[in-house]
């Protein structure tokens, strides 16, 4: 059987090491015995997704989606997939988007170089005035031409990238070119970057057990039978996802 797991990593796969260790260990056997591939689809540019390597024992993916779906890269590639970043040029002036947001828009403060990215400038946003700054901004940028996108999480990070670009339109890519079906690929997530992994397209869904507000928000207001909301938190809610789903078998009944 192919299937293709695509999960966050922050708060979704990472948070909880022992449960990470059971779950890594169901994958590479998943990985050998049934051509699971595994993706990761992460807020984080690649530079800091190094990092988190560096404290945290994950597999290597086959795919790595990083920067919220703005860059593509096959496994042990350090060069962004063209292909896509090439789908990303139209109605975008990142250099734009940074004018308008310092000369109009104080309220937000610009996160570390590192994640800024060439389709992704992000920012910090109070969550008091979040909905209304968000209104604005996008009236602002309409005005210069631009069409971005606005993915707010954690009730602090606010991205801004094109229209064409999410979590959920890369892994769409990322599953035309390893040619697996919808009905086969689950996407995991606990934030507002993970909406769109799991509104994009109509494949399964697991949201792990510590889900943000914003998430858990949507999810009620988007009701859907092919997602499925975990009582665990972390890598054990992925777990317990697969199970649910079929896509690993329950080792408490074997
Ligand atoms: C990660 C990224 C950050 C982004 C956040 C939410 O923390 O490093 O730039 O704003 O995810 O997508
Ligand atoms: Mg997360």
């Amino acid at each position: 059987m192919q299937w293709l797991l695509a999960t966050d990593l922050d708060n979704t796969l990472v948070g909880d090491d022992a449960a990470l260790d059971r779950l890594n260990e169901r994958l590479r056997v998943a990985r050998s015995s049934q051509n699971a591939y595994l993706v990761y689809a992460t807020g984080r540019s690649r530079q800091s997704y190094g990092q988190l390597c560096t404290t945290t024992p994950l597999l290597e993916p086959d795919v790595l989606i990083a920067a919220v779906g703005t860059e593509i890269y096959q496994a042990g590639s350090e060069i962004p997939d063209a292909a896509w970043s090439a789908q990303l040029q139209d109605h975008w002036d990142r250099s734009l988007v940074q004018q308008v947001v310092t000369e109009q828009f104080t309220v937000l403060s610009p996160q570390t170089e590192s994640e800024q990215r060439p389709f992704k400038a992000s920012y910090f946003l109070d969550p008091a005035i979040a909905d209304a700054v968000i209104a604005d901004l996008t009236e602002a940028l309409q005005t210069e031409g631009i069409q971005a996108q606005f993915i707010y999480s954690g009730g602090k990070d606010l991205d801004i990238v094109p229209q064409t670009a999410n979590k959920g339109k890369a892994l769409q890519f990322v599953r035309a070119q390893y040619g697996v079906d919808a009905s086969q690929t689950v996407a995991c997530g606990d934030s507002g970057n993970d909406i769109a992994l799991f509104s994009e397209d109509n494949h399964r869904g697991i949201l792990v057990g510590n889900a943000q507000p914003e998430l858990l928000q949507w999810h009620h207001a988007n009701p859907s039978g092919d997602r499925y909301l975990a009582q665990a938190a972390y890598a054990a809610g992925i777990l317990e996802g697969l199970v649910f789903f079929g896509f690993v078998a329950d080792q408490t009944l074997v």
